[in-house]
């Protein structure tokens, strides 16, 4: 049996995603699949639960901080998986990636200020933007072909008003999963440079790419200019209520305010657990994700022909012919769990 048909203990109604009183308060009904939220539920890989019973077993839990290792670990795990150059010195600790999105915004915007997201985009950008008390200006993707596009155009008119001070990308893109291409990624950038807005990346689905794409971040583009939230080991391994988040700002000035401002909320403190786990991941996880990957895989392949057999009328989003990472299909059980998919 594969690792990833084997439901974790307690599984049910321990966690967000199934617990009844959260489905209740959130959506009134409890009785709901749960492809509400970007999380797994498979069991972790070996290495990090190790690593946590480890920690667990010490039976100490003095502070303890160890950013140096956490930073090499996310260095060569994106030298190795994506071709990444990435400097230690860059990141910047922070408590998750939305707290990193949120201390970007209060920090490189002003109230009232025009943020700009590619919608349908995950909910939470929304919520960051109005609670800081700035202004959301949409920029809607286009489907073109029966794939998610940019639309450019529409996002240079945007610009061009002089409302946007910020540019929020997500990439991959969750909901509608595409890993944005070279060329578009550099399409945004020219504008963000051209108009002088900061270019922010939220690149914590990076990991999960499937066969034929390649991510690229932000950062590769133009290191000078642009932010990325880079390193969380949250999506990629199913850490989700144990992980940082890691911004990595290569221009030095925009570093040591941002790390100043981090430093004086204290939000740059790690703990023991995270720590450790992050490291234990992103050192000994590959063999994991690349089983995850190749499971996830199968699964689109099966969804894939499912619906051209059964339910044609039903299409999934493609981009050239590939079908690219999608938050719910990574949800959707294997054909060996016998689910039924409405
Ligand atoms: C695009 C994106 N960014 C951020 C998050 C949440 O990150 P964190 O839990 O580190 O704040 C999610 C979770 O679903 C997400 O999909």
């Amino acid at each position: 049996m594969d690792i990833f048909d084997k439901l974790p203990e307690n599984y049910q109604h321990k966690f967000a995603r199934t617990n009844p009183h959260m489905l209740k308060n959130m959506f009134g009904a409890t009785d709901l699949a749960p492809f509400w939220i970007a999380d797994m539920e498979f069991p972790i890989a070996e290495p990090i639960s190790q690593e946590i019973k480890r920690i667990a077993d010490r039976g100490i839990y003095a502070y303890e901080f160890d950013a140096h290792n956490v930073f090499a670990s996310i260095v060569d795990w994106n030298k190795k998986r994506n071709d990444l150059v990435l400097d230690q010195k860059n990141f910047v600790q922070v408590t998750g990636v939305l707290t990193g999105i949120a201390v970007l915004i209060r920090e490189l915007t002003q109230a009232g200020d025009g943020i700009l997201i590619q919608t349908p985009v995950f909910h939470q950008f929304a919520q960051l933007i109005k609670s800081a008390g700035r202004k959301i200006v949409s920029n809607p993707l286009k489907i073109v072909d029966g794939a998610y596009k940019m639309d450019v155009d529409d996002m240079e008119e945007k610009l061009q008003s002089g409302a946007v001070k910020m540019i929020l990308l997500c990439n991959p893109h969750n909901p509608v999963g595409r890993v944005w291409t070279k060329d578009e990624l550099k399409k945004i950038s020219d504008l963000a440079t051209k108009y002088g807005v900061p270019l922010v990346s939220d690149e914590i689905h990076s990991d999960i790419i499937f066969e034929g794409h390649k991510f690229q971040s932000i950062v590769s583009i133009d290191p000078e200019n642009h932010i990325a939230l880079l390193g969380s080991p949250a999506k990629t391994f199913g850490m989700q209520s144990i992980s940082n988040g890691y911004l990595y700002i290569p221009n030095e000035t925009l570093r040591k305010k941002i790390k100043a401002v981090v430093g004086s909320m204290h939000l740059n403190h790690g703990n023991a657990v995270t720590t450790f786990a992050t490291i234990a991941a992103f050192k000994h996880g590959a063999e994991w994700l690349d089983g995850l990957i190749a499971y996830l895989q199968s699964t689109i392949n099966w969804i894939d022909q499912f619906l051209a057999a059964e339910l044609p009328t039903v299409k999934m989003s493609r981009w050239k012919e590939r079908i690219k990472y999608g938050s719910i299909l990574g949800k959707l059980a294997s054909p060996k769990r016998n689910w039924t998919v409405f």
